[in-house]
């Protein structure tokens, strides 16, 4: 079978006009496998997206000798509208963030679980915002559940700018309080869908240089050894280096990738995991609202920060347990989780 890139053959006997037809046409059948390669296997999508590649290389090869030298475009950008995902849109700080980037995005992907939710702040959003708000009822846990998010994405002539990694849930009591199922789902959830979704949207940023990766951590990530918050710390500390070294292999290339590691805000998050009566013991000053959150991560966002821990005090928090010796830490650590948090 002949591939694109084989076909570098005879294109100089082409008439210009000649030209210009096979740029047209290795143009759309690279949106074409852009299309397709959302709702294949991964080891199929990676094919695919050789091929698109090869297309466009080819597209944007013969395009600058075409009309006398006119640039044209690269490959799908007249064709897809960027757009912001945010996962975990339907409360607490994704629903915040999606209020403040409806404010500059074109179109708006708020994915959950709870449709209604996310029904109620897209007819929000629609009256205080000019962007397209798109809601997608997803339980991102199951399996294909980035694959039909992507797909739909796709269907809609749409590509991701800006991906906020942001679902999430906590677990309660010691590592072996929790069930194998609980655990799984958190990984799969909090580590798995963010770094397959960043895999699969990061070749189109870096194809038109531009984008944003923001990946909701924690201070508890920051924090060595806090009981109680065993696999929720060690998922958070990944998304951190994860997004380290994410920022430092994409300097320069236009793309902004961003840890956000908030402490205690006031969310839906301590009631899902059942320790709300005990957290209200927490002193105020602990506690920040989402729009402040908010606030702090459009300030942040404008920065070059990549790992940005909103709020004075957390980020003294996030300096001692950076400068404290090991066992101090440790110490400090267990007796604040003793006193305010998780017991099953
Ligand atoms: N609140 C804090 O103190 C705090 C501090 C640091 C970091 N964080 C992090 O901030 C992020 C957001 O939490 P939050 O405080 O805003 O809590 P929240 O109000 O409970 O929001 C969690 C969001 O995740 C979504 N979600 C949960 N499971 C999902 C699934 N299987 N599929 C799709 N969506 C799912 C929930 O929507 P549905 O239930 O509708 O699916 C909800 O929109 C989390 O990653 C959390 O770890 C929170």
């Amino acid at each position: 079978m002949t591939t694109a890139r084989d076909a570098s053959w005879s294109l100089d006997a082409l008439t210009p006009g000649d030209r210009r037809r096979v740029v047209d046409a290795l143009r759309y059948v690279g949106r074409d496998l852009h299309h397709r390669s959302f709702s294949v296997s991964s080891d199929r999508r990676e094919l695919l997206w050789q091929e698109m590649d090869a297309c466009l290389q080819l597209a944007e090869r013969l395009s600058v000798t075409v009309d006398s030298g006119a640039a044209v475009a690269p490959l799908s950008d007249s064709t897809f509208r960027p757009c912001t995902v945010i996962t975990g849109a339907s409360s607490g700080i994704g629903a915040a963030l999606a209020r403040s980037f409806a404010q500059h995005s074109e179109v708006l992907v708020l994915v959950a679980r709870r449709q209604d939710r996310l029904d109620e702040l897209a007819a929000e959003l629609a009256q205080s915002a000019a962007a397209r708000v798109v809601a997608v009822a997803l339980d991102l846990n199951q399996p294909q559940a980035v694959d039909q998010l992507l797909g739909r994405l796709a269907a809609n002539g749409l590509w991701v700018e800006t991906l906020v990694n942001n679902a999430g849930f906590g677990l309660r009591g010691s590592f072996e309080a929790s069930s194998w199922m609980q655990l799984e789902s958190m990984l799969r959830l909090m580590v798995e869908v963010p770094t397959e979704l960043t895999r699969l949207v990061l070749p189109e940023m870096q194809r038109r240089q531009q984008g944003t990766i923001l990946n909701i951590a924690s201070l508890a990530g920051l924090i060595p050894g806090l009981p109680g918050s065993t696999l929720y710390s060690a998922v958070k500390a990944y998304l951190i280096r994860l997004s380290q070294s994410l920022a430092a292999e994409n300097s320069g290339s236009g793309i902004r990738v961003m840890a956000l590691c908030p402490g205690y805000v006031h969310t839906e998050f301590h009631a899902v995991l059942g320790v709300e009566q005990r957290m209200q013991r927490l002193p105020g000053v602990f506690w920040m609202s989402v729009d402040q959150l908010v606030r702090w991560t459009e300030r942040a966002l404008q920065g070059r920060q990549v790992v940005v821990v909103p709020g004075r005090l957390n980020r003294l928090i996030a300096a001692l347990a950076h400068y404290l010796p090991l066992p101090w830490a440790n110490t400090l650590s267990a007796a604040f989780s003793r006193r305010f948090r998780s017991r099953p």
